[in-house]
């Protein structure tokens, strides 16, 4: 039997009822599993290694070693809330890693987007071997693998895979979503008692904020960035839009443009104000948003965030443009 191809006779997670069965499952066969050992875990706080992390530990409790690493390019308050929820909420075994300077240093003066992406993957690998190095008696790796990353890319996810770990440092994995798709991980991560700020959560690209900080990042704009960001999630959640618009986050461009403040000229920062809607992010249109909402979140990042002396709102959909600006 191929563990890792989803039998036609499995039904459908749509209920609490059914996310419990699974649940209970899931805890049997992970505590067969793992008997004593210990497993480590890479969370980054998304919906599907949150999902894994809250299994584990109702499984196995603290033989769960949890590793988040804050590459500096989380948006406003996510670190914070991963401890929250997990260290002082779950009570977790959770391995806290402020890694903002370290990535900040390697990434300083890198403007092309694909080589920020690898250096943001590299780095990633690399500070979770250190921890792995550093922690004794694990014999597992925990990833929030879904049945999607097994269809499409053969297993390897892009922003959870730490496949890219040397070879002795290769652990037996345990993967108990491999078989769901998204809205089941999101009914069982509900059953779990996760928030529904990190269940329904929007999708955030592996390498976070540092491809909505445009060209080479700089702590100012990328402060910008997470300012704004925040502002913009803060109104939308405000004028019920979380839950109608697919993907929204702010972009700050490498290029400033002339404003005036106090009466004497400025050169700041642009932000761009990008929402999509979409199935599959395949292709994407952009919602109308009410005039009074985009007016109000303008107003605000305007006089709020430093830096900046204009907003804008992107039009494009998807073709031609992606979603993300790099
Ligand atoms: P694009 O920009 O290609 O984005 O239209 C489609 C979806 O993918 C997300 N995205 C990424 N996710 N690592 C990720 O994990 C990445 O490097 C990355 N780039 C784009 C994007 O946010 C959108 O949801």
């Amino acid at each position: 039997m191929d563990l890792n191809k989803r039998p036609d006779t499995m039904e459908r997670i749509t209920t609490p009822t059914l996310a419990k069965a699974f649940i209970d499952e899931q805890v049997k066969l992970i505590r067969e599993q793992v008997k004593d050992k210990k497993v480590l875990l890479a969370l980054s706080g998304g919906v599907d290694s949150s999902v894994v992390a809250a299994l584990l530990i109702k499984a196995i409790g603290k033989q769960l070693v949890c590793v988040h690493v804050n590459h500096g390019l989380m948006r406003k308050g996510e670190s914070e809330q991963v401890i929250e929820i997990f260290q002082k909420g779950l009570d977790a075994n959770l391995v806290y890693i402020d890694a903002t300077d370290r990535y900040l240093e390697k990434l300083a003066g890198v403007e092309d987007p694909e080589t920020k992406r690898k250096i943001i993957g590299a780095e990633f690998i690399r500070i979770f071997e250190e921890e792995a190095r550093k922690l004794e008696g694990i014999e597992f790796l925990a990833q929030g693998t879904i049945y999607p990353d097994i269809i499409e890319s053969d297993g390897v996810k892009a922003h959870h895979n730490v496949g890219g770990l040397p070879e002795d440092l290769q652990f037996e994995l345990v993967e108990p979503v491999r078989l769901l798709y998204k809205d089941e991980v999101r009914v069982v991560g509900y059953e779990l008692g996760l928030p529904k700020a990190m269940v329904d959560r929007q999708p955030f690209p592996g390498p976070g904020l540092g491809v909505r900080c445009l060209g080479a990042i700089t702590r100012d704009r990328l402060n910008a960035l997470r300012e704004s960001d925040a502002i913009l999630r803060e109104e939308f959640d405000k004028a019920g839009l979380t839950d109608k618009v697919w993907q929204f986050f702010t972009v700050v461009p490498d290029f400033r443009s002339t404003g005036v403040r106090n009466g004497k000229r400025v050169f700041d920062w642009p932000v761009i104000i990008r929402a999509v809607n979409t199935v599959d992010a395949m292709s994407a249109t952009v919602p109308e948003i009410d005039w009074a909402v985009l007016k109000k979140i303008a107003d605000r990042i305007l006089s709020e965030v430093k830096g900046v002396c204009r907003v804008l709102y992107d039009l494009s959909p998807k073709a031609p443009a992606t979603i993300e600006w790099e």
